[in-house]
């Protein structure tokens, strides 16, 4: 748990909803700290928490089923407002004496619920014919409320699509606020936090950097901080962090592996050693890697040497500093929340100890984890208000091993200069066009097999680039960027003037499932 982040917090219970965590983040928004615990987390931490507000999140189960989840008690006891969306609803409902029934039909999808009291909850979502759009996905319902609840909308199917005990500040909602779809669902959210919870709204970029600033500084007091400085988004931003708060006690090791980007390398040495003045160790280790790789065609293989080598360098590395006493890394909140989601997930089981996992027994540092508690894009925003540049912060997610996996079979340093040409004039054009933003991740990808072509008057047998770009919003599912064909034309022609060695340019048109998104 977070100490002393700002008075005003949300906690937010989850019963297992896909969409629990988009209720922390739309609560964090509305400029409020909020939390996510499993909802039948530790009771005195929950108190311990001191939220201005409770919200229990909708999930997969029936209410009415034997065993089946519910809130803890302290949740009523705490005397704060509550506000249950769709199975919380159901579940305070039951709780507080009402009832739940299955529904004879499944709702799914858009509804317009009409409002019939506005209460605080509702204040200013109607449209001129007292209705909004609601996105509901449902099975069971509400049948009768419990004692002091009051109807606040409804539709043809649904006859408590909302209810509130505004004396006790209680609220159920059978829809799902926190999906885009809800019309009002921004509103509504923050007339919860706000005029109901009467929380402020300090959670912003400058106030988290002032307070992590602080946090910081008190407790790694004198003590030196190691960084691994990836270039990415997330290690980026806790080196900017870090670097406001501790100066020079800061020393990042950023390891290259010879797997990266064009001039990625010097960009980053250039960014956080000449432009911030962070000290970062650059440890050239592409010989090291490409001998271990040598020989190794098998995808699982290559990644598990690439990430031993990694390792061992960064270990190498630690050792030569003295006195190093924490070892700082980009955890982020969804790490957390995603290894803490066991059924009784009362501990919070973090990824992150993966990470360092793989570091010998002696280099035992303590963890100083500043994003832990983030999301992603306000990872980014506070990259942004740390000065860090727009490109670098809205960059394609790029894998650890590199261009070891995009380098099809046997890894070489030919293939891997190819292919860093090629794909940084794909990148070139992407951004020149607009596309770059337009996809999540594009990159182009080297075919270990040679084709005939013709230059002039003669024959060139050279090798074959793919490029890949792909639209996706959680990496899970993704389809192909259909790229406008005048913009492929345009790179595939490039690439194949300006590399000799690259005959042929294909683009791939699979989508994900059932192909994945990188080749290996
Ligand atoms: P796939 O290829 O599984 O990729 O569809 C999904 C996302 O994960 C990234 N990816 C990796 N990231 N180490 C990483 O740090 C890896 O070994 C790795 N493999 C895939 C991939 O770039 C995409 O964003």
């Amino acid at each position: 748990m977070t100490q002393n982040i700002t008075t005003d917090r949300i906690l937010i219970l989850d019963f297992g909803s896909q969409y629990s965590q988009l209720i922390a983040r739309r609560v964090r928004e509305a400029g409020v700290y909020s939390e996510m615990y499993a909802y039948d987390h530790d009771e005195d931490d929950i108190r311990a928490f001191n939220p201005k507000g409770i919200i229990l999140s909708g999930g997969p189960e029936s209410v009415y089923a034997e065993g089946s989840p519910r809130a803890p008690q302290v949740v009523f006891e705490l005397g704060v407002p509550v506000l249950g969306i769709c199975y919380g609803f159901q579940t305070m409902t039951a709780q507080l004496g009402g009832e739940v029934v299955a529904g004879s039909v499944k709702e799914f999808g858009y509804a317009k619920i009409d409002v019939q009291v506005e209460d605080g909850l509702l204040a200013g979502v109607k449209d001129a014919n007292n209705q909004t759009q609601v996105w509901m996905s449902h099975g069971d319902k509400v049948a009768k409320l419990a004692d002091g609840f009051t109807t606040t909308s409804s539709t043809p199917s649904c006859p408590f699509a909302s209810a509130s005990d505004e004396a006790r500040k209680l609220y159920g909602v059978q829809f799902h606020p926190e999906v885009t779809h809800t019309e009002k669902g921004v509103e509504l959210i923050a007339n919860f936090v706000h005029n109901i919870c009467g929380c402020g709204s300090e959670w912003n970029s400058e106030n988290i950097i002032e307070m992590r600033v602080a946090q910081l500084r008190e407790q790694i007091g004198n003590e030196k901080v190691l960084l691994g400085l990836s270039g990415g988004v997330d290690s980026s931003v806790v080196a900017a962090l870090l670097h406001r708060a501790i100066g020079d006690q800061l020393t990042c090791v950023f390891v290259d592996n010879g797997l990266l980007r064009l001039n990625e390398g010097d960009q980053v040495m250039q960014m956080f050693a000449e432009n911030m003045g962070i000290r970062v160790i650059r440890a050239d280790a592409e010989n090291r890697f490409l001998s271990a790789l040598a020989g190794v065609t098998d995808p699982e293989a290559k990644r598990k040497i690439i990430g031993r080598e990694f390792i061992e360098v960064f270990a190498e590395e630690a050792r030569k500093l003295d006195g190093v006493k924490f070892l700082a890394q980009g955890t982020i909140y969804p790490d957390v929340i995603e290894s803490a989601a066991s059924k009784h997930g009362k501990a919070h089981v973090i990824k992150s100890h993966h990470n360092v996992g793989g570091l010998p027994d002696d280099l035992a540092f303590e963890l100083v984890e500043p994003l832990r508690d983030l999301f992603k894009d306000e990872v980014r925003k506070l990259g942004v208000a740390l000065g860090l540049p727009h490109h670098m912060i809205y960059r394609h997610p790029f894998p650890g091993p590199g261009l070891g996996v995009r380098i099809l079979g046997e890894i070489k340093k030919e293939y891997a200069d190819i292919l860093r040409l090629a794909d940084d004039i794909f990148m070139q054009e992407l951004r020149e066009s607009g596309w770059y933003d337009k996809t999540a991740q594009a990159f182009a990808v080297f075919q270990p097999v040679k084709s005939v072509g013709v230059v002039g008057d003669g024959r060139r047998y050279a090798w074959v680039i793919a490029l890949r770009a792909v639209e996706t919003v959680d990496f899970m599912t993704a389809r192909f960027a259909h790229l406008p064909y005048d913009l492929v034309d345009k790179i595939s022609t490039r690439i194949m003037n300006e590399i000799a060695d690259v005959s042929r340019v294909v683009y791939d048109v699979s989508s994900k499932p059932p192909a994945t998104i990188e080749w290996e």
